[in-house]
């Protein structure tokens, strides 16, 4: 299995349009010593021509340049054969509708995520409008195979785990199954990669779920726990926000490195966030800790 980190940023970007923090003017200044990049998303494969993106973000005209490495033949290529979510956060989700010159996709969901596209954000309706938009339910703990979009099985399959934070903000119901973290497997070698990047704590059975995994992508998006107020950039905390703040010894960190097995990345990272910057002491603990930070364009081949 190939997988690629489309966009390591989480919503906004790094650095971010209106934010002059710290890391944002070290990434404007000297952008090698903090990379910029682009919101969220990634996308799997087994051919290395068919794939499935993994969210869908604001910045995906942009990052499916990474997938077509070769000039097509036809007049027209669609390199996504579907898109699976985690959430229906507007940083995984508004680049739905902008595949909408796609004319068919398939979407992958829970039912909760899917009922906030419909009636919240109206991201599928308007889609809809424009492209045949096929969904598929993605029940919880339950393993669904991802198909191309001429119907056939690819090779993988994709199974959905709730954890714990709230839907969106502007999400009028509350309904189980709204964010969730995503298994990909793949039958053939039991290749496994576990997709969570948005996730507000992390408990034993979690944590068991994540160590099944060759490759974790986690959410890296706040290093402490009250880094947007000590910015003055925000009044609520990580936790506040559905992110697990990376560092203190019940931060993510100090969890995922126990976990001795799979590699694990982090990704969806804010760009507040220190780990950001090249020579930062916060990037040196999370390198010494065996954990790596996601950048754009990462790859990686499962198992
Ligand atoms: C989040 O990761 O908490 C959300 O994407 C927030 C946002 O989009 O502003
Ligand atoms: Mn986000
Ligand atoms: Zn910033």
């Amino acid at each position: 299995m190939r997988v690629i980190l489309l966009g390591t940023a989480a919503g906004g970007g790094f650095p971010q349009w209106n934010c002059w923090c710290p890391s944002c003017r070290v990434a404007r200044a000297t952008p090698e010593r903090a990379h910029p990049r682009t919101q969220s998303s990634a996308a799997v494969s087994l051919d290395g021509e068919r794939w499935f993106l993994l969210n869908a973000s604001p910045d995906v005209r942009e990052q499916l340049g990474r997938l077509t490495p070769e000039a097509p033949s036809g007049m027209r290529h669609v390199p996504v054969e579907g898109i699976v979510l985690t959430d229906a956060e507007l940083d995984h989700t508004l680049g739905i509708a902008l595949l909408r010159e796609g004319r068919h996709l398939q979407l992958y969901a829970t039912a909760a995520v899917r009922a906030v596209l419909a009636e919240d954000s109206r991201i599928l309706p308007v889609t809809s409008a424009f492209a045949q938009v096929e969904t598929t339910d993605l029940p919880l703990d339950v393993s669904v195979p991802l198909r191309y979009r001429d119907g056939s099985t690819s090779g993988l399959s994709v199974t959905a785990f709730a954890v714990p934070g709230d839907p969106p903000r502007f999400a009028r119901r509350e309904l189980a199954g709204h964010t969730v973290g995503l298994l990909i497997r793949e039958a053939a070698t039991d290749a496994t990669l576990a997709f969570v990047p948005g996730c507000g704590a992390l408990d034993a059975a979690l944590l068991a779920r994540l160590r099944q995994a060759n490759l974790v992508l986690f959410d890296g998006t706040f290093w402490t726990d009250d880094e947007m107020i000590r910015l003055g950039l925000s009044e609520r905390t990580a936790r506040e926000m559905d992110h697990l703040p990376q560092s203190g010894a019940d931060g993510s960190l100090a969890l995922l490195r126990r976990l001795n097995g799979p590699r694990v990345v982090y990704t969806h990272i804010n760009n507040s966030n220190p780990i950001l910057i090249e020579d930062s002491i916060e990037r040196r603990e999370v390198l010494a800790a065996g954990i790596e930070i996601g950048d754009d364009a990462m790859s990686f081949a499962l198992p």
